[in-house]
């Protein structure tokens, strides 16, 4: 039985009609890593029209603005952590197998979401019509822009994020905002060389996949006369025996970190309990001690790391974004929300 958090194949997943191709970590002067060939899929179709309204309707929510809303000094606006309690249809779309197994086709093998709170966050670049511009419906932005009105909003949240490496080995990163006239907005990757890749600019709907824990990447800065919404779900490889590479340093700045930690602690965990599987399950008994010993060393470090993730110093700072926006929605009286 369907109801209106649903995600339905038949209508929310865009269909896959070309293989649209992968960008090699050779094609950037890098070698291979333990994962992957693959630094980046082209753009590909992922989501409808009707979806995307769906997953924007669950963004800009003002209570859902107002209790998920984090930013950093190298991150001016996102929102995170709003799922699955306060967005069933994005939580429903990005966990569906049809989806699943899209990501993990252009992702070049069997890739897992890392834990609920990496679902669905999205950086948000304001228009120009600032906050109240943020609807469920993407803006159509016009080719001129209009500098008189952007020369009234707050200029910390027309960026997006800067040079940086991902917490997670992998982010599937999805446009929500229309994209035909933008300028500039396009995702830029780090050659070993030092010359930048420029990517192109995926088509509303669509998404491309990165090795973004390992490659450096950013967002070039587009008008401010245009809203820019992309939303990014983190991964991890399927496969328990990959060396885990997960951090926690470009995100818990802007996250609700007790939430955060206890998902976390749950994955490395559960990480943990999956390798002690295995082990039982393939250790041979001619040379049990030697790898007994080799099992207790990994695991220790794994453990370790997994604690220092949560106590390290992080170099990036909060800032209030939030509560420009709920300063924004006080003025906006009577029609409040708590
Ligand atoms: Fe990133």
């Amino acid at each position: 039985m369907s109801n209106t958090s649903s995600f339905i194949p038949e209508i929310h997943l865009e269909p896959l009609v070309d293989d649209p191709g992968f960008i090699l970590l050779s094609d950037l002067g890098f070698e291979p890593t333990a994962y992957s060939p693959i630094a980046a899929s082209k753009p590909f179709p992922l989501f409808t029209p009707e979806a995307v309204r769906r997953i924007r309707a669950e963004i800009v929510d003002h209570e859902t603005l107002a209790n998920h809303m984090f930013s950093d000094d190298n991150n001016p606006c996102v929102v995170r952590g709003h799922c699955p309690d306060k967005a069933r249809f994005t939580y429903n779309a990005w966990t569906h197998d049809a989806v699943k197994e899209r990501v993990n086709q252009m992702a070049g093998i069997p890739i897992t979401i890392v834990y609920n709170y990496e679902i669905g966050h999205t950086n948000i670049q304001l228009g120009p019509r600032g906050w109240a511009g943020l609807k469920a419906e993407p803006d159509m932005p016009s080719a001129e822009g209009n500098l008189a009105v952007d020369a009234e909003i707050e200029p910390t949240v027309y960026k997006v994020p800067n040079w940086h490496k991902d917490s997670y080995p992998f982010v599937c990163i999805l446009m929500l905002s229309e994209t035909s006239t933008f300028k500039g907005g396009n995702t830029f990757i780090r050659k070993a060389d030092g010359t930048n890749l420029v990517c192109p600019l995926p088509p509303i709907g669509h998404a491309m996949i990165l090795q973004g824990g390992l490659l450096d990447h950013a967002v070039s800065p587009t008008s401010a006369s245009q809203e820019r919404l992309s939303m990014v779900t983190s991964y991890r490889p399927s496969d328990p025996l990959q060396t885990d590479s997960c951090r926690l340093n470009t995100v818990r700045t802007v996250s609700e970190v007790p939430v955060l930690h206890k998902q976390w602690l749950d994955y490395r965990l559960k990480l943990l309990a999956e390798r002690a599987t295995k082990f039982v399950q393939t250790s041979d008994s001619q040379h049990l001690v030697e790898e007994m010993d080799r099992f207790i060393r990994e695991q220790s470090n794994f453990l370790q790391e997994s604690m220092k993730q949560m106590t390290d110093p992080v170099e990036r700072v909060s800032t209030d974004t939030r509560g420009h926006f709920k300063n924004w929605l006080d003025a906006q009286a009577p029609t409040v929300v708590a």
